[in-house]
């Protein structure tokens, strides 16, 4: 049986560190889809639609990666598309406790669903979405830490903002 891993998250926007954890996921399983949690609430700088755009535009060539967007219960998800693996990415000790709920919590609401956890390569590992936006909006350089695309249409956001 073919194994199918989900990689759920916000993903506003995507990182090089989230990439990284893709590629590795790519190379483990048959097939990962990157779930993008549709979450309106949040008011996240990059719309569903462009959020999605992105993460299938820097995968265009690896066959086995899909990008889906979902709402509701995670493991509800999973278990729709028949997948078997959780994947998240942990960059160092301050995310394993909130990791470490949501992966016990998962278990409890679906024992068949198993939670991967996979590190990504060193030099992502202070590398943050929230971190990325936030350097980016006061001048500083993400150069490096997000795919060209995402830093393009950074600019193109913070001009839009400023210039508002
Ligand atoms: O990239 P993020 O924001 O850290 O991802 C968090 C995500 C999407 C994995 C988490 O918020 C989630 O699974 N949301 C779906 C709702 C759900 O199932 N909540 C219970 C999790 S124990």
């Amino acid at each position: 049986m073919p194994t199918l891993a989900v990689y759920p998250g916000s993903f506003d926007p995507l990182t090089n560190g989230h990439v990284d954890i893709i590629t590795r996921g790519a190379r483990l399983f048959d097939r990962i889809i990157v779930a993008v949690l549709i979450n309106e609430e949040k008011k996240p700088l990059f719309s569903m639609a462009e959020r999605v755009e992105i993460a299938r535009e820097v995968f265009r060539h690896v066959p086995n990666v899909e990008v889906d967007t979902f709402d509701g219960l995670l493991v509800d998800y999973v278990e729709k598309r028949q997948a078997q693996v959780i994947v998240r990415g942990l960059r160092a000790v301050s995310d394993f406790e909130f990791e470490f709920q949501m992966a016990l919590m998962n278990q409890r609401l679906n024992g068949r669903i198993e939670t991967i956890f996979l590190m990504p390569a060193e030099q992502y590992t202070y590398t943050s979405s929230r971190l990325i936006k936030e350097v980016f909006r006061l001048g500083g350089r993400v150069h490096g830490l997000v795919p060209e695309m995402v830093e393009e249409r950074l600019r193109g956001k913070i001009t839009t903002r400023t210039s508002a």
